[in-house]
């Protein structure tokens, strides 16, 4: 099974690169992770089915149609999601490539939420494209900072590994699963618990948006 990997954060010391490639060392498979610093600004008017993708459009839908999973890991900026990330999004709405692929979303923050605000906008913005949002593996992970190592850029907190081992198992599993069973799941609860890496909510997938602008 193909995973790749989406990072809000351009940032080339990111904290939450480190937790994404901690996180990746968990899944028995290929991974990638998408370029999308390089993807234009997200234009309809580039987006029809007659227009002709920009280079780093077509690279980053033909990565998410390849993969069997996702896994979206972001910092959260301004009780939002970072624009390159929300960009990098925008170009797979139409076209499709996310729909019905297992999604896991984790955020990383210096601050107690673990960035609890992105994290419940992503699950949100990936439902409505039709993603398969997997409750279990979606993660917040607050006071990140001491949980890295800045020498190998990588998270040593025991506690976060287990959460992201754990992530990443629930995420595999569901990947093998058919939507119908993803949707008989129980309900969540809205209240990320406040483990060191907390599991936030899910929801019910909404309906996909049936055609372009
Ligand atoms: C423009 C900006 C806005 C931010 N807003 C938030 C925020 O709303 N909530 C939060 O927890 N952290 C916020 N932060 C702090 C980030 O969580 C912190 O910089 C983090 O290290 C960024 O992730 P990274 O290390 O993966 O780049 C913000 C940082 C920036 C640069």
């Amino acid at each position: 099974m193909r995973l790749l990997a989406l990072s809000g954060s351009l940032r080339a010391r990111s904290s939450n690169g480190a937790v994404l490639r901690s996180a990746l060392a968990f899944w028995d498979g290929p991974t990638a992770t998408a370029d999308i610093g390089a993807l234009p600004h997200f234009n309809p008017d580039l987006d029809g089915e007659d227009a002709t993708p920009t280079a780093p459009v077509a690279a980053l839908r033909a990565q998410v149609a390849t993969a069997d999973a996702l896994l979206v890991v972001s910092p959260e900026y301004a009780h939002g999601v970072p624009g390159v990330l929300k960009n990098a999004l925008d170009w797979l709405v139409s076209s499709g490539e996310c729909v019905s692929k297992p999604v896991a979303v984790i955020t990383a923050s210096p601050s107690p939420t673990g960035g609890d605000h992105a994290n419940a906008q992503l699950r949100e913005i990936l439902r409505m494209m039709t993603g398969e949002v997997i409750q279990a593996a979606c993660r917040e992970i607050p006071a990140i900072g001491p949980k890295i190592d800045p020498t190998t850029e990588r998270v040593t907190d025991e506690a976060t590994l287990s959460e992201l081992r754990a992530a990443l198992s629930h995420l595999a599993a569901a990947t093998g699963t058919a939507a119908s069973d993803l949707e008989s799941e129980p309900a969540a609860t809205s209240e990320p618990a406040t483990t060191p890496a907390a599991a936030p909510a899910s929801t019910a997938a909404a309906p996909h948006p049936s055609a372009r602008p």
